[in-house]
């Protein structure tokens, strides 16, 4: 059998792990051959391939970004995308394909099986936000990049008497917020599934100063105030629909300084939180996902994607994957709530 690979979507660190596990047991367990597509669906839509043998998986567990490249394109929205994809897969004699994507390669993915092409999903995203897995890999790096950099504002915003905005990355999920801002002690969370009432964020940074400390204020990039608060910029859409987040950070800082009178900064964290070298855990997790990933081609479990649940890597629909967004819950905020101001 031959295997074809892609990776989708925003890069991760952990990607490489999982391209080496399936390679490396595809190989060694099944006897398969590989063909590398690059550039997420762009490869199968174009034809564009790379080798994707041992030696080319060699190394590459520590690396982060992907091997195979990546990018956005929506095949769904390219006429005749899907026969061109079919007509590649046949002429190269690629029988099936491992997807590593977030919600929008693997939604591909979905409709790809639905008109027959043999796919099965690994979930990525720094976002954290894919359903039906508990987590995904790269998360755990953004999480402690983010963390990391958090630790270090803190002396800086004391030393000055400032109150530090972190911009963290999280469209539709604040998931990194959350975790890195509970991690590293914010004096707020604010995330894209809570409106923000800026009262309330100007009152919790008000009494953080009056204790001494700075404040710092964590803000996923979707989190936006209550109706009416605060007029915010749009951005570009990409292929998939999503506009291009960014600003709500310096937005704040400018509020917060105009309305308490005190220096205010904003940090963007961007990209810096889904490059280099993946933490022990994602490593760990990307490498499971991987070999599950090739086993579940080897059963024929197309239109599945493989998941963590509790500590056991699962099969699940690519349909329950795709269907709905995992955002925080209310109680998981309230945890948090619980250290602000
Ligand atoms: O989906 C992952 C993600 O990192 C989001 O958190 C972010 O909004 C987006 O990708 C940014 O994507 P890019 O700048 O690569 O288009």
């Amino acid at each position: 059998m031959r295997v074809g690979v892609l990776t989708g979507g925003g890069d991760c660190p952990g990607l490489n792990a999982v391209i080496r596990a399936v390679v490396r047991k595809g190989i060694k367990d099944h006897g398969y051959e590989f063909v590398g597509f690059r550039d997420g669906w762009r490869g199968p839509l174009e034809g564009d391939t790379m080798t994707l043998d041992v030696e080319a998986v060699r190394g590459i567990l520590p690396r982060g970004g992907t091997i195979l490249g990546s990018s956005r394109t929506n095949l769904m929205k390219i006429e005749g995308g899907v026969e061109r994809v079919k007509d590649n897969m046949a002429g190269l004699g690629v029988d099936a394909l491992v997807a590593i994507g977030g919600e929008d390669t693997l939604g591909v993915a979905r409709q790809l099986h639905d008109r027959g092409v043999n796919v099965v999903g690994v979930p990525k995203t720094i976002d954290n936000d894919l359903n039906a897995t508990d987590y995904t890999f790269g998360f755990d790096t953004a999480v402690n990049i983010a963390m990391e950099a958090i630790d270090r504002l803190h002396t800086t915003a004391e030393s000055h008497h400032r109150a530090l905005v972190v911009e963290v990355m999280g469209r539709h999920a604040g998931w990194i917020a959350l975790h890195s801002g509970m991690a590293a002690g914010a004096n707020v969370i604010l995330v894209p599934e809570r409106p923000f009432d800026m009262d309330e964020v100007v009152k919790h940074v008000e009494s953080r100063f009056r204790t001494q400390y700075a404040p710092i204020i964590v803000v996923a990039e979707g989190a936006h105030p209550k109706e009416g608060q605060m007029e915010l910029a749009t951005g570009e859409k990409d292929a998939f629909g999503h506009v291009r987040l960014g600003g709500i950070g310096q937005r704040l800082a400018d509020e917060i300084e105009h309305r308490t009178g005190k220096e205010a900064r904003s940090v963007v964290l961007g990209h810096v939180q889904r490059g280099g070298t993946p933490t022990a855990f994602d490593r760990v997790l990307a490498t499971r996902l991987g070999l599950h990933a090739i086993d579940a081609v080897a059963d024929g479990a197309f239109g599945k994607m493989v998941g963590l649940r509790g500590t056991d890597i699962v099969r699940v629909d690519l349909a329950e994957a795709t269907d709905t967004l995992k955002t925080v819950p209310a109680g998981r905020y309230q945890e948090a709530e619980t250290f602000f101001g």
